[in-house]
């Protein structure tokens, strides 16, 4: 019998008001503020408690109640909504020109210079507005055509940083609130690949993401979606209650238990916009969701009131636009670059376009699956999305320009470079060249990942020059680099006397590395930089490794049967012995690995692990754990220094809390390791 079984309906109705309040208060500290102060599994059960009230009680249960953010009955389609105060837009500026214009007439209108904006992300998204009535969130509506919008309110109750009662004692009896729903990139990405799992569309972008997730007749749906909420603003409010100026205004948002982005800030004329814009132009590749650019809004209110409106949109707001990460452009042709391993890339050819603030030339299309999914032809108009420092990508394939007689994308058969099988392992995506070292262009890549930075780190040995090596035959393997000659390299384009001899003593200097370097300089196949150093810190010589069997290689953290397999395969083959052999000879060289050692600063604790962790597995927990000193167990006891516990725990929680041993939720996991 559950505790909601033996209330009296008074008890329950109290317990029920409670609860409701009590998960509302912790769904603001992890989501608006980052500070929880339960661990998941706790909320899970005061969840589950409500859950059973309303079941047995459902009178009590009330708009505000955090039950609803399951999402609710499907609805046949939505209900129009009219904003009483309208859904403006900005205007756009695209250069410093512009915006100068802008702070001029602002200046102008107001009579005065040194102007103080708001300065805030513009955030790529959609539009919403929330009304709240004597503290409860009783409406949520899309911006529509700006006047007339469509009812959402069941979706909107679903997303977590939408407060469905206010924070604090005091509150406008009305209050509109307004913001942008956004879909993080990793959202998105888990959305996506979510999507592809179940045979269903990909969203092209997150914006649209996040547009499809709150616009569905079943809320339930969008309850699954990672959407997200930044508040930037109020429509129809109570007046008398709020503050004179734009930021003011926004801290009072905070306290009613809006979450506000950490980037909005006060600065002053045009160059503190423009300082404002540069620092978010940095910034932006390394947000965790998209902008699109900056907007700045005039701070005082009484002056927004002086400067007024033009048509749909403020004069005394603008939004500062970044270069578009996504272009149109047409596919000149396709080609096939083989890798390192092997491994058959489609690259499509484009007519340059300007795109992320670069001229983009060329498109990742992945693997044959990507191609077939995008169908992208030789001919085709496509859109182009470069995001920061990734490769650009074709988005999707603009189908209604599609000329007519365009023939479907092939893998081809064979190796575009060597001529040998392509094969393609069941199960795998990629496509590979089965001609190993004896394919250039796998050679060339193998000295390339020889020389990068992780690995040999040969300063001065770039892609071109290693081109031009293998081109005129004096580069064969990674062994022969050591054996070229000052006159050989002089005698390179773009190299001289002295690039030869800088080259010369980077090569010299590169023979002093690190036994993980040179196991992952010898670029085995999904052997990456950390395997490579697991490799090192297991096996204390390369000896050993070369001579591990499969079994004791899988003893090896990150070792699995397959990565086990390609190591065997590759140290058994005698052509890559004889590099091995010959590297050595010429001096490459590494102190033998000491010990484990390092910084053990969890030696002598002892962690148990339950329930799922959303940012790696129990394995991975393990070892990071284990690498910093400390033992993981599988069961809890006194010796126990602290129970880590995810999402959905086990018994041993249970447990850990009777033995009164210390319960840690996934951000103090985090922070223990050194990851927050
Ligand atoms: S303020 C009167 N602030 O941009 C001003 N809008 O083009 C109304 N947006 O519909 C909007 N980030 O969806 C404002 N920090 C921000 C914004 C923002 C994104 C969107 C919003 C609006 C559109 C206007």
């Amino acid at each position: 019998m559950s505790k909601a079984d033996t209330l009296s309906p008074e008890q329950a109705r109290e317990r029920a008001a409670y609860l409701r309040d009590e998960i509302n208060r912790h769904n603001h500290l992890y989501y608006v503020l980052d500070q929880p102060e339960i661990p998941d599994a706790e909320y899970d059960r005061l969840m589950r408690e409500l859950q059973a009230l309303e079941t047995r009680f459902p009178e009590l249960r009330t708009p505000d109640s955090p039950t609803c953010r399951v999402g609710s009955a499907p609805l046949k389609d939505f209900q129009e909504v009219r904003h009483v105060v309208p859904m403006l837009s900005l205007s756009n500026v695209f250069s410093e020109q512009e915006l100068a214009d802008f702070n001029r007439r602002v200046e102008e209108r107001l009579g005065h210079g040194g102007v103080v904006y708001a300065a805030e992300p513009k955030f790529d998204g959609l539009a919403i507005s929330l009304v709240y009535e004597d503290g409860v969130m009783v409406r949520a509506a899309t911006r529509g055509d700006g006047v007339r919008g469509e009812d959402v309110t069941p979706n909107a109750r679903t997303i977590p940083t939408v407060p469905l009662k206010l924070q604090g004692q005091r509150w406008p009896a009305l209050l509109e609130v307004r913001g942008e729903v956004i879909m993080s990139h990793d959202g998105f990405e888990a959305l996506n690949r979510q999507q592809r799992e179940h045979g269903k569309k990909e969203f092209v972008n997150p914006r649209n993401a996040a547009a499809g997730s709150l616009r569905q007749l079943d809320s339930s749906i969008t309850a699954e979606r990672p959407l997200e909420v930044y508040y930037y603003g109020v429509g129809e409010v109570s007046p008398g209650w709020l503050a004179d100026t734009h930021m003011e205004r926004l801290q009072q948002l905070r306290e009613w238990g809006f979450r506000i982005n950490a980037h909005v800030r006060k600065v002053t004329g045009l160059r503190g916009c423009l300082g404002y814009y540069n620092e978010m132009l940095d910034l932006r590749d390394s947000l965790p969701y998209d902008i699109d650019g900056v907007v700045y809004k005039v701070d005082s209110v009484a002056e927004q009131e002086t400067l007024g409106f033009i048509s749909r949109a403020p004069r005394w707001a603008v939004a500062h636009k970044f270069p578009a990460q996504e272009e149109m452009t047409v596919v000149e042709a396709i080609d096939v670059q083989v890798g390192r391993t092997g491994k058959l890339t489609p690259v499509a050819r484009l007519r340059p376009v300007f795109v992320g603030g670069v001229t983009v030339t060329n498109a990742t299309l992945h693997n044959q699956d990507e191609v077939e999914r995008k169908d992208v032809r030789v001919g085709d108009t496509v859109i182009v999305r470069r995001a920061g420092d990734v490769i650009p990508e074709i988005v999707s394939v603009v189908k209604s320009r599609r000329p007519k007689g365009l023939q479907r994308f092939r893998m081809p058969e064979r190796c575009p470079v060597c001529g040998a099988r392509v094969e393609r392992i069941e199960g795998e995506a990629d496509a590979r060249c089965t001609a190993g070292l004896s394919c250039p262009a796998q050679r060339r890549e193998a000295i390339k990942h020889f020389a990068s930075r992780k690995a040999m780190d040969i300063e001065g040995l770039g892609d071109k020059l290693v081109d031009a090596l293998v081109e005129k035959g004096l580069v064969e393997t990674p062994a022969d680099l050591y054996e070229l000659t000052h006159e050989q390299l002089a005698g390179m384009p773009r190299m001289g006397d002295k690039s030869a001899d800088n080259l010369l003593r980077a090569l010299e200097k590169s023979k002093h590395t690190t036994l993980a370097r040179f196991i992952y300089a010898l670029g085995i196949r999904e052997v990456g930089e950390a395997t490579a150093r697991q490799l090192a810190l297991h096996f204390d010589s390369l000896e050993s490794i070369m001579t591990a069997s499969i079994d004791e290689l899988q003893e090896v953290e990150d070792v699995g049967p397959v990565v086990a397999g390609h190591i065997v395969n590759f140290f058994r083959e005698e052509r890559n012995r004889e590099v091995i052999g010959r590297l050595i000879e010429q001096g490459v060289r590494w102190e033998d690995a000491a010990p484990r050692q390092g910084k053990q600063p969890l030696a002598g604790n002892t962690y148990v692990i339950t329930g799922t962790l959303s940012s790696m597995n129990r394995n991975e927990a393990r070892d990071r754990l284990q690498a910093l000193g400390a033992k993981v167990t599988s069961s809890v006891s006194k010796k126990t220094t602290a129970v880590i516990c995810g999402e959905n725990p086990g018994s041993k929680y249970d447990k850990a809390r009777d033995l009164g041993i210390e319960i840690l939720d996934e951000q103090a996991f985090l922070s223990l390791i050194g990851e927050r």
